[in-house]
């Protein structure tokens, strides 16, 4: 049975911190699928398209990454893809908290289900998509927070 993980998170947009997260997580399981949720109530600054165009091409490097869009619960698709383990990365107290509940929440609605928790770089834990995107809309030169292909996709939204 191959070791494989979920990944999962809006990445409106994808940063230097998911990246880190999902390369730290493809040395220690064989797949790892990154979901990205495609939540239509919820406005995004960038495309479900235009979310996975980026992280496919940026995680081509790690070879055992496949990515794809999910709606709903997390543990719906969990089970459609037989993934028994989430992982998700934690930058402070606050997000330990938010995870803290999302991982028991989970693991009531599916109790053989994990939850692995990456302490962030710190050289990236100062980077957040809500930041990120308030950046962009205040015209910030935000290269050092995201990938070039996510510049790219913030030039053509112009
Ligand atoms: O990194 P993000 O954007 O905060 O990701 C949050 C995400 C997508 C992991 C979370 O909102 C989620 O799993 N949403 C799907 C709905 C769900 O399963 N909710 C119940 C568990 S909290």
């Amino acid at each position: 049975m191959k070791n494989k993980c979920v990944y999962p998170g809006s990445f409106d947009p994808p940063t230097f911190g998911h990246l880190d997260i999902i390369g730290r997580a493809s040395v220690i399981f064989d797949e790892v699928h990154v979901a990205v949720l495609n939540n239509t109530s919820k406005k995004r600054m960038f495309s479900l398209e235009d979310r996975i165009a980026v992280l496919d091409a940026e995680t081509k490097v790690f070879g055992n990454i496949t990515v794809h869009s999910f709606d709903g619960l997390l543990v719906d698709f969990m089970k459609k893809t037989g993934i028994d383990v989430v992982v998700r990365g934690v930058r402070n107290n606050t997000d330990l908290d938010i995870e803290d509940q999302m991982a028991n929440t989970n693991k009531i609605l599916k109790p053989d289900m994990e939850t692995v928790l990456l302490i962030a770089n710190p050289k990236l834990n100062h980077l957040s998509s809500s930041i990120i995107k308030e950046l962009i809309r205040l015209r910030a030169d935000v290269g050092s927070f995201v990938p070039k292909s996510v510049l790219q996709m913030i030039k053509r939204r112009k």
